[in-house]
């Protein structure tokens, strides 16, 4: 998960770094308190999970509480890069004398840790990467030894950071890799760290990414997400299936991600024949295939407005398709009259005759069987178009 700013300041001042005084505020008034309450200049910074905001109007200086009104009316509500600003961080607004860049990434390429600094930060770092590859110093950090003392002076020293500030420097490097590590972070950013004519150093921007993974021993790390709770694929992580939301029209169901990746591609080639459909969801109900995992994953997909039709792809294995079949049935039957869009159904492997004779059986006016993937990807396009020119 991506931290906003103002959250990643909360982590950066835990762990000891150089920040501006400020906190986040969700509508005007409130924005109004924290600026009286810093009494001094403020910057006023949108609140998005994108990059760029400075360049898109949403980082903006006020002199006073009273100007603070007027920018935080404006920023709140603006939309950034399709990012619809809820929250403004109010932060102390520092003197600038020099921009700089640090950070620290997890760099799966070569399974380590990289730590990258450049005196030339504020602007976009890619910028630099491109333009003055030698302006960008990248060091790797094995994972065991850490960032002690001397590895973050080597950083400052190759990054070629003025004598003068290097132990600053490095004593901020020191602590960011701290946050990467207590935190479970796979990446820790502070872009700009400034310099203040008064030679103090500071970090004025901050970006961490926590590995979810590790949520089960971070439990403060819970309170940092605000997603929606009706939000589709928030709802399908508190089942605990594998979800993810796409823009099409036909809502796949399969067990194993392998099917399901396929299955994803002979609907969109199908769909090209009419007209563009195009899959609506990944999502991989696992090997148990339980009616109650496939209720919960019918439940899902059905009520993604999008979706005109469902694929429902299935290879018996381990779990016999009758078992299957019986599972699709009794979770048509919790969801009842909700269930209102057609169901195209594929089974094959284990017991697939029996499990079809079930379903054949049933006769369920919303489930159409069909042998193959290919005719089972054509019909449910099919379908989904059908429905959708309606
Ligand atoms: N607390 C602050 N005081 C003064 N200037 C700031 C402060 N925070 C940000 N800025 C200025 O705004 C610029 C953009 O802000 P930043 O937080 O880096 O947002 P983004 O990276 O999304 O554009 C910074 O490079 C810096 O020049
Ligand atoms: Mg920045």
């Amino acid at each position: 998960m991506d931290l906003y700013e103002y959250q990643a300041k909360e982590l950066f001042g835990k762990h000891g770094l150089p920040i501006t005084a400020g906190d986040v505020a969700l509508d005007v008034d409130a924005a109004v308190a924290i600026a009286t309450s810093i009494n001094g200049p403020v910057v006023i910074k949108a609140q998005v999970k994108v990059g760029g905001r400075g360049k898109a109007g949403g980082v903006k200086l006020a002199k006073d509480p009273a100007e603070t009104r007027e920018i935080a009316g404006a920023i709140l509500g603006m939309d950034i890069k399709g990012h619809t600003v809820h929250k403004v961080l109010v932060a102390h607004a520092a003197d600038i004398a020099e921009e700089y860049y640090v950070s620290f990434l997890l760099d799966r390429s070569n399974r380590s840790f990289l730590a990258m600094a450049s005196v030339e930060g504020g602007v976009e770092i890619e910028e630099v990467a491109v333009n003055n590859p030698d302006a960008l110093a990248k060091i790797r950090v094995d994972a065991l030894e850490g960032v002690t003392p001397a590895k973050a002076r080597e950083i400052a020293a190759a990054a070629k950071f003025d004598e003068a500030i290097q132990g600053q420097v490095a004593d901020i490097l020191v602590k960011m890799w701290e946050v990467m590590v207590a935190e479970d972070a796979t990446l820790v950013e502070v872009n700009p760290l400034v310099l203040t004519p008064t030679g103090e150093v500071l970090a004025l921007d901050g970006k961490v990414t926590i590995d979810d993974n590790a949520g089960y021993r971070q439990p403060d790390h819970a309170g940092f997400d605000d997603s929606d709770a009706d939000n589709i694929e928030t709802r399908a992580r508190a089942m605990d299936l594998n979800y993810v939301k796409l823009q099409g029209d036909v809502g796949i169901i399969g067990n194993g991600a392998g099917l399901v990746m396929s299955t994803l591609d002979v609907v969109a080639y199908a769909g090209e024949e009419f007209g563009g459909i195009k899959p609506a969801n990944f999502l991989d109900i696992g090997g148990g295939a339980s009616a109650e995992v496939m209720a919960n994953g019918l439940d899902i997909v059905l009520n993604d407005p999008e979706v005109q039709a469902v694929f429902v792809n299935i290879f018996g294995g381990i779990t016999a398709c009758d078992a299957v079949a019986n599972g699709i049935l009794q979770a048509v039957d919790q969801l009842g009259d909700s269930v209102t869009k057609p169901i195209v159904a594929r089974i094959d492997g284990n017991n697939a005759v029996e499990g079809r004779a079930i379903l054949n059986k049933a006769n369920h006016k919303f489930i159409e069987l069909v042998d193959t993937m290919d005719a089972a990807a054509r019909r449910v396009a099919e379908l989904a178009a059908a429905r959708k020119g309606a």
